[in-house]
């Protein structure tokens, strides 16, 4: 199957699909299902990953939980879906989407309408951060980023590769740096096979040769997403994201967050409001079920880490440009 910028999930022909981003860049495997706790495991296993993306999985699978037009099944659906990842705060908005259809007397009809919109509101604010971003770095040729913050990632073609796409479209770019993401690789496995497809130029490096290539003079910017965005625009991203924007610091090049608006969470002051997913240690000791070290060795692995705001040059999002001191519009 072609992944065209807006396929990586979706409802077509009463069913929601999604490619199981696991299987990439080797497979690529489309999974259908309309049931709630399939959607619900395949976002714990990061077959669904990226928080705007969490956040449509989520919306279309609380909808589609209300199909027997069962409440009891629904308020389960619910609970679990709250339950799957902790940090993407999309998840908790496409969930409250549809949570507030339901509480409002709507029916299966409405809550599945409710899911498409949130999908599609996703797929513009893809576009707006792109257009912006660009706007902004059209012209920059030397781009770091860490993760997979494409079409995988999101309902629609992306935010930090999505502005990368679109600086390239507009200034072909010389060389796009891809950190490998430890553990889970979704640079080496997801932007790689995008920026493969894309055609752009790019190179993967280890994520502790971030320093190493910027002290060289090679980078001229990063960017990266955001799960969750406090109202002072500290951003929780994957893990090593603060370490990428602790070098740019060093080095003096700008760094910047590409989010959309719907990834800022409004209720939370500062960073160390954002909870943070740990995920099995399990993760570290082995590579995709191979063994790389005694099972036996403790291994911590947070998912993310939050990097301050006075170290983020720039958050680009669907309302346009934000900079330090961070006070966003809705
Ligand atoms: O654990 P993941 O792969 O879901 O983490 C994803 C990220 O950290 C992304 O950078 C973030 O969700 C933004 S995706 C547009």
């Amino acid at each position: 199957m072609i992944i065209s910028d807006s396929k990586a999930l979706g409802y077509e022909g009463d069913t929601f699909f999604f490619i199981d981003q696991t299987k990439l860049p080797f497979e690529e495997v489309t999974v259908r299902s309309n049931d709630y706790e399939r959607i619900s495991s395949a976002i714990e296993r990061l077959e669904i990953r990226g928080a705007p993306a969490i956040g449509c999985a989520a919306a279309y699978a609380l909808a589609l939980s209300y199909q027997s037009g069962s409440e009891e099944v629904f308020l389960t659906a619910y609970d679990r879906l709250r339950r799957t990842r902790p940090t993407a705060v999309n998840l908790f908005h496409g969930l409250d989407a549809i949570y507030t259809v339901f509480r409002n007397g709507g029916g299966f009809g409405d809550c599945l309408a409710e899911a498409r919109e949130y999908h599609q509101k996703d797929i513009l604010s893809c576009r707006s951060i792109s257009i912006y971003g660009a706007e902004l770095l059209a012209g920059k040729k030397r781009p770091v980023t860490i993760c997979n913050t494409g079409a995988f990632a999101v309902g629609g073609e992306g935010t930090a590769l999505g502005v990368i796409k679109r600086v390239h479209s507009i200034n072909p770019l010389e060389l796009v740096t891809a950190c490998e993401t430890r553990p889970l690789l979704q640079g080496a496995r997801l932007t790689a096979f995008e920026l493969d497809k894309a055609g752009l130029p790019f190179r993967l490096i280890a994520d502790s040769a971030a320093a190493f290539f910027m002290s060289r003079g090679e980078i001229d910017f990063a960017i990266a997403g955001a799960d969750r965005i406090a109202a002072n625009g500290d951003t929780a991203n994957k893990i090593g994201t603060l370490m990428l924007a602790q070098l740019c610091n060093i080095y003096s090049i700008p760094f910047y967050i590409a989010a959309p608006v719907s990834t800022i969470d409004f209720t939370i002051g500062s960073g160390s409001e954002i909870p943070v997913e740990f995920r099995s240690g399990s993760e570290l000791n082995s590579v995709r079920g191979v063994q790389i070290t005694s099972e036996k060795y403790p291994a911590v692995n947070p998912a993310f880490d939050v990097t301050p705001s006075h170290l983020i040059s720039g958050i680009i999002t669907d309302n346009g440009l934000f900079t330090h001191p961070y006070s966003f519009t809705k």
